[in-house]
């Protein structure tokens, strides 16, 4: 049969790729040696090829032996092999970084790669709704939209609930859960929206874990399809929005009015608990003789902005050649908790940490039918002759009568496709108190390293070390998180998939290792050797305060210009990774130049302070003044680089 597409112009493939790079995507992986992730249902539906994604962090220089999230991971000096979760601190900038397949941004007609797209960065943390400790906002009379998370320690799925008596059980407490069995076992009985196009896709059945991308309603983790798929979500969703990037910003319109964080909600309870299945309007909620509720995030609305411009089937940067980002100002604390949206870190006495989770998901199509409009009033009806817009695989006519016809490849299941990439956990801590530390009220940039190792081929399609954000440009009285996380296990080895095995880079196999020294000022970003620091004490740990964090002692002055601490401690700490914290630590005669024995993460992170006060010594047009910094084990000239600078320009009035 033929058939003929108006719009046969546009027609596209729809086949692409979303991965988060800084903070790392998991991509489902946890710490696999290979290059291929083990489980690609393991917590979420990402849609992505089985090669991406980065490891969990470990604590120091050998593989976790278990799983840890629990905030005293951030004691220093302990030698358990245990994972590394980063710490943010609240209201800190961190960039977020991700590279997206299929292109994005470029609205213009004019641009050859016309296609309709979106990102939605969300995130959540710990919280119990319920039983909330503020008594702020209760949802579900259940523990469904209870958020508590943990990496897991086995790359297998967690297990879901049977039966309501058992979304609270925890069979599985080795495995990575980010969603609560509650949500899942909602999801499986809930309605779905009958109203969405399916063009010519045979759902499965009438709860939301049947859609259009996935009809047969295969489960990854505890993730509801339907949630997944479709933004702005018309049921209440533990996720809290951060930011909305579009092609078409005349969509805010439809964010504003539709976003969980400041409008209202509504749904069906007190049906579930007797195994029923849960409609989703007020009408058939009440005829049911369930109780129709509201809910509300009491939040501020996510940012909606103008996605960056990305070149279609070009896995890679922007129109700038930077790499995609959006530069996140992270929640604080309190505003979290006190709107009930997230709970003190499990197991701790105080709400100074909150244990969170990002998400970002990639959504894109053409104009082959209008995606924002088209409803299941669109969809295939064969009987009564009718056609969906899009259908699989059409044999089409482009009038040549001569010509039986020419083949399109379209999936319908894809056409209009989500991914999605995760984080794995990390922490958000309040600030420390400002009578006892001088950057409490600073802006904080985070700075943090990318990548993993192997060569660009091996990698792809994570990438190499970088710093990020690359060049960062701050002022005297701001502050730097310098804080990175790598794997012992990045072995990249068989099955590879679609790609080759290998890691190839510096020192024992399968690691990762991060460091940073100050290489020569005034040289330029062209030179690959550190500073004596000892010949040039105008040097950055002359000029600036250095604080790093533990646990137990909270956050301490490492050294600093108007302190008698010696700055070659702080400047030893960033140069092993932590592995030695002091001049006078036993042990400084055997360190392993490749730092093979030194911890893949640094803990803590190293707080970078320049004094209010401090004067810049321009090296560069408008009184700017570049530091460059390097990674001595990873910056192997000619076959990578890894290496940053940070911009200190003077103080805007
Ligand atoms: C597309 O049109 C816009 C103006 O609408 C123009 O600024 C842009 O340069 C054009 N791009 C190309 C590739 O011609
Ligand atoms: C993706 O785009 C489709 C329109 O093609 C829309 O219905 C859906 O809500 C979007 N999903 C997300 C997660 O943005
Ligand atoms: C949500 O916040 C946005 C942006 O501030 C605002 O335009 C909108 O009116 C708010 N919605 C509600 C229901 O308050
Ligand atoms: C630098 O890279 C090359 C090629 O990958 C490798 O043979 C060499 O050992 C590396 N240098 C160091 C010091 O690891
Ligand atoms: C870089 O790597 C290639 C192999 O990929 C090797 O032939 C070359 O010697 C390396 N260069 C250096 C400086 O190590």
């Amino acid at each position: 049969m033929l058939y003929s597409l108006v719009l046969l112009a546009f027609a596209t493939v729809i086949n692409a790729d979303c991965y988060l790079h800084n903070p790392r995507g998991s991509n489902n992986r946890l710490n696999e040696q290979s290059a291929n992730r083990n489980n690609g249902d393991r917590l979420f539906d990402s849609q992505n090829n089985n090669r991406g994604g980065y490891n969990v962090g470990d604590k120091n220089d050998d593989a976790a032996n278990g799983a840890t999230s629990h905030v005293e991971t951030f004691t220093l000096n302990t030698d358990q092999a245990t994972q590394y979760q980063m710490m943010f601190y609240e209201g800190s900038k961190l960039q977020f970084e991700w590279t997206n397949q299929h292109g994005c941004g470029g609205s213009e007609v004019n641009d050859t790669q016309k296609l309709n797209c979106n990102l939605v960065i969300q995130y959540m943390c710990d919280v119990d709704r319920f039983n909330n400790n503020n008594g702020a906002v209760t949802i579900f009379s259940d523990h469904s939209m209870t958020v508590d998370m943990r990496d897991g320690a086995t790359t297998n799925t967690i297990e879901d609930a049977d039966n309501f008596a058992e979304v609270d059980d925890d069979p599985n407490p080795d495995r990575g859960r980010h969603e609560s069995r509650g949500w899942y076992y909602h999801c499986e009985k809930r309605f779905r929206n009958k109203g969405l196009f399916h063009a010519d896709q045979n759902l499965n059945g009438d709860a939301a874990k049947y859609t259009r991308q996935n009809p047969n309603g295969n489960r990854r983790g505890l993730e509801c399809p339907e949630e997944r798929d479709y933004y702005p979500y018309w049921h209440v969703t533990p996720w809290i929005d951060a930011a909305y990037l579009t092609d078409d910003l005349s969509f805010c319109q439809t964010v504003m009015a539709g976003n969980q964080n400041n409008n209202t909600v509504g749904y069906c309870d007190g049906l579930i608990q007797n195994d029923e299945t849960v409609p989703i309007t007020e009408s058939a909620c009440t005829a049911k003789s369930g109780i129709w509720k509201t809910f509300n995030k009491g939040l501020p609305a996510p940012d909606c902005a103008a996605a960056g411009w990305s070149r279609t089937n070009h896995l890679g940067n922007g129109r700038d050649t930077e790499a995609l980002k959006y530069d996140w100002a992270l929640p604080m604390v309190d505003d979290l908790i006190s709107t009930g949206n997230a709970d003190k870190a499990t197991g701790q006495q105080t709400d100074d940490f909150l244990k969170c989770v990002v998400r970002v998901r990639y959504n894109m199509t053409t104009d082959d039918y209008d995606p924002k409009m088209t409803t299941s009033a669109m969809d295939d009806d064969e009987d009564n002759g009718f056609f969906s817009p899009v259908r699989q695989n059409p044999e089409v006519d482009v009038g040549l009568t001569t010509l039986q016809g020419l083949k399109l490849a379209v999936n319908t299941a894809q056409f209009g496709r989500t991914f999605q990439d995760r984080s794995h956990i990390f922490y958000i801590k309040k600030r420390p108190d400002p009578t006892k530390v001088e950057w409490a009220n600073s802006n904080i940039y985070n700075l943090n390293i990318r990548g993993k190792r192997c060569n660009i081929v091996q990698c792809f399609p994570a990438v190499e070390y970088d710093y990020i954000p690359r060049i960062l440009e701050v002022s005297p009285g701001d502050a730097i998180h310098l804080q990175w996380t790598g794997s012992n296990t990045h072995n990249n080895g068989n099955p590879a998939g679609d790609g080759q095995a290998g890691d190839a880079g510096e020192g024992t196999g399968g690691t990762d290792r991060g460091n940073w020294v100050q290489t020569l000022p005034g040289a330029g970003r062209g030179t690959n050797y550190p500073l004596p620091l000892d010949k040039f004490t105008d040097n950055i740990f002359t000029r600036a305060n250095f604080w790093q964090y533990d646990y137990a002692e909270g956050e301490t002055l490492v050294s600093g210009p108007g302190s008698n601490k010696p700055w070659v401690n702080a400047a030893l700490i960033l140069a092993t990774s932590g592995q030695f914290r002091s001049a006078n630590d036993p042990g400084l005669e055997n360190f392993q130049e490749l730092l093979n024995d030194a911890p893949a993460s640094l803990v803590g992170g190293m707080m970078i302070h320049f004094p209010s006060n401090m004067a810049l010594s321009p090296n560069l047009p408008e009184n700017k003044e570049e530091i460059t910094y390097m990674n001595t084990r990873n910056n192997n000239f000619s076959n990578r680089s890894q290496k940053g600078v940070i911009v200190l320009k003077p103080k805007s009035a």
